[in-house]
């Protein structure tokens, strides 16, 4: 090349839930059956989708229209249906103007981060997903800043380190909620949901709350947007949601936008428009899945379904933290309220060198040796390790950009024997690496 065409800050994107998927392949390769504990993609774990479902895609995907591009925000009786629930039921006054389409949320956190001013930063949780926190760190080119989610708070954000960071970094124009969270299956309860605004107001930032998971909370009732409590406080808000996990649908790439307050602030207003015109270069979003969802959304059918694949992931999580409570202080594993993750943090006191997973087959120890190098992270030589010696594959918590070290698996397995024995397999195997 007669140029070195590599952005500066290649280095900045990292996607180890993905990367991981490499080395198991090659494990796999040489003789190791994996069982993926280590992507949320409901639908490649098994999961069926609604026949009720499948019905209404495959009808309108009859009509030629469904075929065709759609307006560059998205189809507009598809976003006024959104602006009228969010009215109807969350009384939450947007219009459909107020919504833009993307390609599944993974387009709109790239375009949320490359078209902010290179000065402003977003300030984010830790552990992170990673998406956010590496698409944040290449628009900046700065280390991203975080607040950290504390799990001997069953993850509550520490505000108060939330407070510092905004006011001594006046880089940061926003914060970054994911509510219910990825990794940690944390809801956010209505008093930290209102200091997160105030604190917003009083430094005149505003906040991003990614909310993908919304409709798999283990209590729904418990679930509350910031999206009204910054509208009630005015402080302008980005509603993230799709179709992805709740439908679940990740392969229709369909997820969108809601601007809230975008009036109150004019460059909130003009970046919101700099959004939309960057979608315009692209000409527009996936267009099936746009027409659906309306359908599905209003069918008496959809509630009870998502009551029902929620019921699922809670009694998985309690299944969890009953196996791994005899791990004692070895761990922490709060207990999620949303989502379908379980997150576990290693206790630092049992951090040690020849911390170690005993691998049989020489091959696959042989492979796996070459792959940890000598800086390798605690956790990441567990994960490793464990995957070469049973072929559970676990994502390191520290490839959350986070301090934390342990691991996220998901609760998707819809074999609850096989549940319980992977569960089984991962208590011993995290015992015999500690002690
Ligand atoms: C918190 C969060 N946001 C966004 C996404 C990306 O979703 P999409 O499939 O819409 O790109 C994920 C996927 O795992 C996620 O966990």
């Amino acid at each position: 090349m007669r140029n070195n065409i590599v952005h500066p800050d290649a280095d900045k994107l990292e996607y180890e839930i993905r990367s991981i998927v490499e080395i198991a392949k090659k494990l796999e390769e040489l003789g190791q059956k994996i069982s993926w504990e280590n992507i949320g993609d409901p639908v490649a774990k098994g999961e069926e989708i609604a026949p009720w479902i499948k019905e209404i895609v495959s009808r309108e995907s009859q009509k030629d229209d469904s075929y065709a591009y759609c307006p560059t925000a998205g189809l507009l009786e598809t976003r006024k249906y959104i602006a009228d629930y969010k009215k109807k039921v969350e009384n939450i006054n947007i219009s459909a103007d107020d919504i833009l389409f993307f390609n599944g949320l993974g387009d709109a956190i790239s375009k949320i981060y490359s078209y902010l001013n290179k000065e402003a930063q977003i300030i984010g949780p830790n552990p992170a997903y990673p998406t956010h926190s590496s698409a944040e760190a290449a628009h900046s080119g700065k280390e991203h800043i975080t607040y950290s989610l504390l799990p001997e708070k069953s993850w509550e954000p520490d505000l108060e380190e939330m407070e510092n960071k905004i006011k001594y970094n006046p880089a940061v124009s926003g914060i970054l909620i994911i509510n219910p969270d990825n990794p940690t299956g944390f809801l956010y309860p209505k008093k930290t949901l209102e200091k997160i605004v105030d604190l917003a107001k009083k430094y005149n930032l505003f906040v991003i709350s990614d909310e993908i998971y919304k409709n798999l909370c283990f209590k729904q009732e418990d679930f509350i947007s910031v999206g009204k409590i910054a509208s009630e406080k005015d402080v302008p808000a980005i509603i993230l949601r799709g179709l992805s996990k709740e439908v679940p649908w990740p392969g229709s790439r369909c997820g969108w936008a809601e601007f809230v307050c975008r009036k109150k602030d004019k460059f909130f207003d003009r970046y919101v428009q700099s959004l939309i015109d960057a979608k315009m270069l692209e000409v527009c979003s996936t267009t099936l899945p746009q027409k659906v969802l309306p359908l599905i959304f209003s069918d008496h059918r959809y509630k009870e379904l998502l009551k029902e694949r929620s019921r699922k992931y809670q009694k998985r999580a309690e299944l969890a933290g009953e196996i791994l409570e005899e791990l004692d202080d070895l761990i922490l594993a709060p207990q999620p309220a949303a989502a379908f993750y379980l997150t576990v943090v290693f206790n630092e006191k049992y951090k040690k060198e020849k911390n170690e997973i005993k691998i049989e087959n020489e091959k696959l120890r042989d492979f796996i040796k070459r792959e940890i190098k000598n800086d390798f992270n605690w956790d990441k030589k567990f994960v490793y390790q464990m995957m070469a010696s049973t072929g559970i594959c676990l994502v390191p918590l520290s490839s959350f950009n986070s301090n934390l070290q342990g691991f996220r698996m998901t609760l998707l397995e819809s074999d609850e024997k096989k549940f319980r024995e992977n569960l089984e397999i991962i208590g011993e195997k995290v015992k015999e690496f500690l002690l």
